[in-house]
């Protein structure tokens, strides 16, 4: 047997081993796509091809931790109802023995290219890292092709997770870097026929432009035209906590600016969060027929006592967010949940129309353990308003400080810890909760809080409570379980 063969055989036991375990955890997420045993972490491939959408994903399938991960993969025609395919990619070979790690797929020649990162630590434990190529006529069973880009001068190891797009009879990749002086830097490549690649420059970061002090290494970039502009999405590490920003260990979140293909240079502006909550990572995008920029993330972030989770007694740990569809409005970036997931929705939704007039008044609803929830028409005019959710989350808005607020008992310790961000007012908040998480989308996606939690079996509350006199309309679905 070869070593992927090998490799193949010892997933497919583990899954026989621990498939009716993971199963049976209630933690078990009913619409949100999660390993089938094992680990996952970021987004890796995502696509549309020949009408079906590829969402590959890091996998580590022999434990619940980090390691030489594989490319799992899932299909689906419709970003709702997805199939869990057999391994796209197994860390076989000498160029990528200790993982193969994240990256981005392209159309070329009605063949699907996968480029990735070879991770390699050799004896020492002094890593190496190769962008590597495999290609697919079928897109299930890949060809490796090996290592196509080496390590420049002036970075260390940490050079991954290879993007790759097509513009002007071109083809780019942004690379996630560390320069040798340990900052955080983006870097370019460009190619006529994807196996050729010459490097370009350091598109930010690096000892140049804005993002020079901003962190010891970029991962996950994605570059892309949205809107008029071009967005730039990564994800530093190293940032320090600043006011409300940056609470997270690592961050992700985007640029807007101006690419120049000839040039390959790349003017922007500040940096931006793009989601609030606790878990949110290594976000990676693509493009559909219908012209939509879909965007997919890690529920989680790397280093935050990910051990304590308890989905770990199940065998598995981790999801992925909802799909999302990116608009910029000015240089602001909104999501939404993609349209497609209303067909989750279960018969009509419940309307109500709320009034809260007492002086700290609560009405309590059982939704179920997986629901959407849209509260709008909010008219709040003084004092706080906040919901409850399962008896494990709270969001609160206070009206007098404009600031958000979602708070959850820790999964750590039960302490109640806080997100917050500043919103001049709330006209509507839409809410995903599955079984074990939260996707709050404000204000048409303006603002977005993405969260692990864990809810009791039992509580399928959400508590409605105002300081002072507050009008809404609540409508909400319960939720297919697609997953
Ligand atoms: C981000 C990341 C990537 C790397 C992958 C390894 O979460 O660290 O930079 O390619 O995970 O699983």
């Amino acid at each position: 047997m070869t070593s992927d063969q090998q490799l193949r055989a010892k997933v497919t036991e583990e899954l026989a081993k621990h498939k009716s375990m993971v199963e049976q955890d209630s933690y078990r997420l009913h619409y949100h796509l999660m390993p089938p045993v094992g680990l996952l972490n970021d987004p890796n491939g995502f696509i549309q091809w020949k009408g079906t959408y590829h969402l590959f994903y890091q996998w580590m399938p022999f434990k619940t931790g980090h390691g030489a991960k594989f490319w799992g993969h899932f299909t689906s025609k419709d970003l709702v109802n997805w199939q869990h395919e057999e391994v796209a990619l197994t860390p076989a070979e000498w160029f990528e023995k200790n993982g193969c790690y994240s990256g981005s797929a392209i159309e070329h020649e009605g063949e699907l290219y996968l480029f990735y990162t070879g991770n390699v630590k050799n004896e020492n434990d002094e890593r190496e890292s190769y962008q590597c190529l495999a290609t697919s006529r079928d897109g299930i069973h890949f060809e490796k092709n090996g290592p196509v880009i080496t390590l420049p001068d002036g970075f260390t190891a940490h050079f991954r997770d290879p993007k790759v797009w097509q513009q002007d009879d071109r083809y780019f990749m942004v690379i996630g870097a560390q320069t040798e002086a340990l900052k955080g830097a983006i870097v370019l490549f460009q190619s006529d026929d994807l196996t050729d690649w010459k490097w370009v420059r350091t598109l930010t970061g690096g000892d140049s432009g804005k993002l020079t002090d901003f962190g010891y290494m970029f991962e996950c970039p994605d570059l892309f035209h949205l809107d008029g502009k071009d967005v730039l999405v990564f994800s530093p590490q190293g940032l320090k906590p600043d006011g409300m920003k940056y609470q997270n260990v690592y961050q992700a979140g985007y640029t807007v600016g101006a690419f120049d293909p000839k040039a390959g240079k790349y003017e922007h502006n500040k940096f931006i969060e793009l989601d609030r909550g606790f878990d949110f990572y290594a976000p990676q995008t693509t493009t559909d027929d219908q012209g939509r920029r879909l965007l997919f993330a890690w529920m989680s972030v790397p280093d935050q006592d990910e051990q304590m989770h308890p989905t770990i007694k199940h065998k598995w740990l981790h999801t992925m967010t909802l799909p999302r569809e990116l608009q910029l409005k000015g240089d602001k970036l909104y999501q939404a949940p993609v349209k497609e997931l209303e067909n989750l929705r279960k018969g009509d939704a419940v309307v109500e129309e709320v009034v809260l007039n007492n002086h700290v008044k609560q009405v309590e609803r059982a939704y179920g353990q997986a629901f959407e929830l849209l509260v709008e028409k909010v008219e709040l005019d003084e004092g706080w308003f906040e919901l409850t959710i399962r008896h494990a989350a709270r969001i609160i808005y206070s009206s007098e400080q404009r600031v958000l607020t979602l708070e959850r008992k820790s999964y750590v310790d039960g302490v109640i810890e806080k997100r917050q961000c500043q919103l001049e007012h709330v006209r509507n908040l839409r809410l995903f909760v599955d079984t074990s998480s939260i996707e709050l989308f404000m204000n048409d996606g303006a603002e977005v809080f993405t969260t692990r939690f864990y809810p009791t079996k039992e509580s399928e509350q959400v508590t409605f409570a105002t300081s002072e006199e507050c009008r809404f309309k609540v409508k909400n679905w319960t939720l297919a379980k697609v997953t």
